[in-house]
C-alpha cells in the first residue's frame, strides 16, 4: 500500500473508533462486541507501530478508550477541598512558622505530623455507618465529580468497614495514585503517573478504571462526625486500623531544623521509592490548634507542602514570543525543543522580563538550561555559551506592546526605583491582548467558575469575533457554536447549562472576576465584607468614594490607586454596570445564627494569646461583624494591653460598651 493509503485506512479505522465510543459511552448502547472493539484497537496499534508517521489524537493510544467525562454528577463537598501552599526552603519554612506564631500571638512548641506528598489526585470518600457510600474528585475544591463506581474499583479503598469506633459518618481523604512500574507497563502516552491516574479515575466506564492498577493512600478527613480524636498522628493510626493504606513513611517532628534535615534525607531516598513523591507535607499534629488556626482563602494556615527541589535538563531556543497578561505585563517566552524534565514534557520557559534577557544574556538558537521546581512555571536558568553560534545576535526587546501602544514602565515608590517589567498601559479593553486574558480571568475558577469554557475556548471564540467583552458570554451565537469543529448539541447544551449557572455569583468573586491589579481574592472579600451589596459598591465607585476604602484593615494605597486608575477608564464602569445587570450578584454570605448577630466590634491595644486576625475570624463566625472606627454604630469597644486613649475616652462618651479581653470571650460562651 502506499502511504496516502495507508493514512486513509488508519483515518477510518480512527473514525470508525470515535464513533464506537460515542455509542458506548455517550449513548451507552454499544453496537459491536467488547472483543470486536478491543480487535479494532490493536489493529489502530499495530499500524501505528509499524508506520511511525501515524498519528491522531483521537487514537486509542493517547487515551484510555476515551477521554474523560464531561459529564459527571457533581457534590458539594461538606468540608471543602483545600490546596496545600509551598516551601521551597527554610526561609519559607521559618516565615510559615512565624505566621502562625503571629496568628497565635504566641510562641508555642509545635509539632508536625510529617507526611510524603504523594503526586496523584486526591479523593473524598463518604462513609455512614461503615459504608462506603459517595466518592468525588476534588474538583474545584468546592464541588467535585461523583466518581464512586470508579473508586471502588481501587483495591486499597475499603467498601465496608465494622470497627466499632469508626466514626457513624465521615468523609476520608486521600490520594489516588499509580505505581511508577504499573505506569511504565500501560505505555498508553499520558505525560505522567498522576495524568494516567486522573485520566484512568475520570472515565465514564468504572470497567476502564479497574484495568489500570491505581493505588489510594489516606491522609485526611473532611466532615467527621463527633471527632475526639487529639491528634493527626492519631488519626493515622485509627486510619491504619480501620483498614485504609496509609504511607510507611509518616513520622513526628518537632523543629524546623529537623524538618529540613528530613527533607533533604528523603529528597535523596525518594527515587528508590515505588511511587512519585514531590515534597513533604507538614501539618501542625494538634488537632485543636488546627482548628484555632483555620484557613486562608485557598489553604490552611496549619499545613504547608515543603517541595523537593528543581530539576532540570537543557534544551534549545526555537523561538521568544513576548506574551501580555492580564495587568498588561509583557512577559517574554522562549519556545524551546521540548524536553523531559522529571516527567514532564516542556516546550516553553519563561525568560521574566526584559532585564534578565540582558543578565543572562540570552539568544535565539542558545542552548539553554531550564528548570522545573514544583508548580512553578519552567524558567531558563543559564546559556551554555560554549555551544553558542558565531553568528547569533543579541535579543532585541520590543518597545511596544504586540497592539500597537507604547511600553511603560512603572516607578515603585517604595524601592524607589523602576520596575524591571515592561506594561502595556493597560486601556480597559483596548489593548487585544490584555482584553483576551482579562476574559479569561472573568471565567477561571475563582471567578465566575465557567465550566466547559476554558482558556483555550475563549481564545477559539475570540478569534471568530464571537466576544470582545465579559459579558458577551451571555449573548453567544448557539447556532454558530454548535457548527464548529469539536463542538456537538450535547457540548453546547452543556456550555448553555454552565454558563447560565455561573450568573449566580456572589459580590467577593464578582469583584475578583472583573480582574482589577492588586485586587486578589482576598481583597476582593475585605471590599465585598466592606460594601454587602453590588449597589452599594457601584454607588461608591460612581461618587468616586475610593478613600473610604481606607477604612478597610488590609486595604492600602496600592490597592485604592489601582481601583481609581481602573474606574478612571469609563468603559470599564461601563462593562461593570453591564455585567451587574446580567448577573445575579448575592450579597457576601454571612453566618446569620451565631450568639454575636447584629453586633459590632472594634478593638485596641494588644490582645493575649491570640492575633486580631484569630479575634475577627472569631467574631465573624458567630455571625458579628468588626468595624474599624468609633462612632454610633459601634456596640463594643474590646480592650487589650495598652489601648489607644483616644480611642476609650471616644467610646465613653458616646456610651458604647468597654470589655476586656476576658469580658468579650465569655460572650461566647
Ligand atoms: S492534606 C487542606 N496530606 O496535596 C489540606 N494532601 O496541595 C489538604 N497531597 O490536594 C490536603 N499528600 O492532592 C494532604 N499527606 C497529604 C498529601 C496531600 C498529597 C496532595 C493532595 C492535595 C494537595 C494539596
Amino acid at each position: 500500500m502506499k502511504e496516502s493509503e495507508i493514512k486513509k485506512y488508519y483515518k477510518q479505522k480512527i473514525n470508525e473508533i470515535k464513533n464506537h465510543n460515542k455509542y458506548y459511552f455517550e449513548e451507552s448502547s454499544p453496537k459491536i462486541s467488547d472483543k470486536d472493539y478491543d480487535d479494532l484497537k490493536k489493529e489502530i496499534f499495530n499500524l501505528e507501530k509499524k508506520y511511525s508517521y501515524l498519528k491522531s489524537t483521537s487514537s486509542p493510544s493517547n487515551s484510555l478508550g476515551y477521554t474523560p467525562s464531561k459529564n459527571f454528577v457533581k457534590s458539594d463537598h461538606r468540608v471543602k477541598m483545600l490546596s496545600l501552599s509551598n516551601a521551597f526552603n527554610l526561609k519559607d519554612l521559618e516565615s510559615f512558622e512565624k505566621k502562625i506564631f503571629n496568628y497565635l500571638n504566641k510562641k508555642i512548641e509545635l509539632e508536625y505530623s510529617v507526611e510524603p506528598k504523594i503526586d496523584g489526585i486526591s479523593a473524598s470518600l463518604t462513609y455512614k455507618n461503615g459504608l462506603l457510600v459517595m466518592g468525588t474528585s476534588r474538583g474545584d475544591g468546592t464541588s467535585g465529580e461523583v466518581i464512586t463506581e470508579n473508586l471502588k474499583t481501587i483495591n486499597d479503598i475499603p467498601l465496608k468497614i465494622t470497627n466499632k469506633d469508626f466514626p457513624k459518618d465521615i468523609d476520608i481523604r486521600g490520594e489516588v495514585f499509580i505505581e511508577k512500574d504499573d505506569f511504565n507497563n500501560i505505555k498508553n502516552n499520558f505525560a505522567n503517573p498522576r495524568n494516567a491516574a486522573s485520566g484512568s479515575l475520570r472515565q465514564k466506564n468504572p470497567l476502564e478504571t479497574k484495568k489500570i492498577p491505581l493505588k489510594f493512600v489516606a491522609y485526611t478527613y473532611g466532615y467527621f462526625e463527633s471527632n475526639k480524636i487529639k491528634k493527626q498522628s492519631d488519626f493515622l493510626s485509627s486510619l491504619k486500623k480501620w483498614g485504609f493504606k496509609i504511607n510507611e513513611h509518616n513520622k513526628v517532628i518537632k523543629t524546623v531544623k529537623d524538618l529540613e534535615s528530613f527533607h533533604k534525607k528523603f529528597e535523596n531516598d525518594r527515587f528508590d521509592l515505588k511511587y512519585d513523591v514531590d515534597g513533604l507535607v507538614y501539618k501542625i499534629n494538634n488537632l485543636d490548634l488546627q482548628n484555632r488556626l483555620g484557613f486562608t482563602a485557598n489553604s490552611p494556615r496549619w499545613a504547608i507542602a515543603h517541595k523537593f527541589s528543581a530539576n532540570s535538563a537543557y534544551s534549545i531556543i526555537k523561538d521568544i514570543n513576548i506574551q501580555v497578561g492580564r495587568t498588561g505585563a509583557l512577559t517574554p517566552v522562549a519556545r524551546i525543543k521540548p524536553v523531559n524534565i522529571g516527567g514532564v514534557v516542556v516546550s516553553n520557559a519563561t525568560l521574566h522580563n526584559e532585564d534578565e534577557i540582558i543578565r543572562k544574556d540570552i539568544r535565539l538558537g542558545d542552548t539553554v538550561k531550564v528548570e522545573r521546581a514544583g508548580d512553578v512555571i519552567p524558567h531558563v536558568v543559564l546559556v551554555d555559551l560554549k555551544k553558542r553560534k558565531k553568528e547569533s545576535k543579541k535579543f532585541v526587546f520590543p518597545k511596544k506592546c504586540p497592539c500597537g501602544f507604547d511600553t511603560i514602565k512603572e516607578f515603585n515608590k517604595v524601592t524607589k526605583k523602576y520596575d524591571a517589567v515592561k506594561r502595556c498601559p493597560d486601556r480597559g479593553f483596548e489593548c487585544e491582548k490584555i482584553a483576551v486574558e482579562k476574559i479569561k480571568h472573568f471565567i477561571s475558577k475563582e471567578a465566575l467558575n465557567i465550566d466547559g469554557l476554558g482558556k483555550k475556548v475563549v481564545e477559539n471564540f475570540w478569534n471568530l469575533k464571537l466576544i470582545r467583552y465579559p459579558q458577551d458570554i451571555f449573548n453567544l451565537d448557539y447556532a454558530k457554536i454548535s457548527k464548529l469543529e469539536g463542538w456537538g448539541d450535547l457540548s453546547v447544551s452543556n456550555l448553555k447549562y454552565s454558563i447560565d449557572q455561573s450568573k449566580k455569583v456572589s459580590l467577593d468573586r464578582f469583584i475578583y472576576s472583573i480582574g482589577i491589579r492588586h485586587i486578589g481574592i482576598e481583597n476582593a472579600k475585605l471590599l465585598a465584607e466592606y460594601t454587602k451589596s453590588i449597589t452599594n459598591f457601584l454607588n461608591l465607585i460612581k461618587n468616586k468614594k475610593f478613600n473610604e476604602f481606607l477604612n478597610i484593615d488590609g486595604i492600602g494605597e496600592t490597592q485604592i490607586n489601582s481601583l481609581k486608575k481602573f474606574f478612571e477608564n469609563k468603559s470599564n464602569y461601563k462593562i461593570i454596570e453591564k455585567l451587574s445587570s446580567i448577573l445575579n450578584i448575592s450579597d457576601l454570605k454571612l453566618n446569620k445564627d451565631g450568639k454575636l448577630l447584629n453586633n459590632t466590634f472594634m478593638f485596641t491595644g494588644k490582645l493575649s494569646n491570640m492575633s486580631r486576625a484569630e479575634a475577627k475570624s472569631l467574631i465573624e463566625e458567630n455571625s458579628g461583624s468588626v468595624v474599624s472606627a468609633v462612632n454610633k454604630k459601634l456596640k463594643y469597644l474590646i480592650i487589650g494591653e495598652k489601648p489607644t486613649n483616644r480611642k476609650v475616652q471616644q467610646a465613653r462618651e458616646l456610651g458604647i460598651k468597654i470589655l476586656s479581653q476576658k469580658e468579650w470571650l465569655n460572650l461566647l460562651n
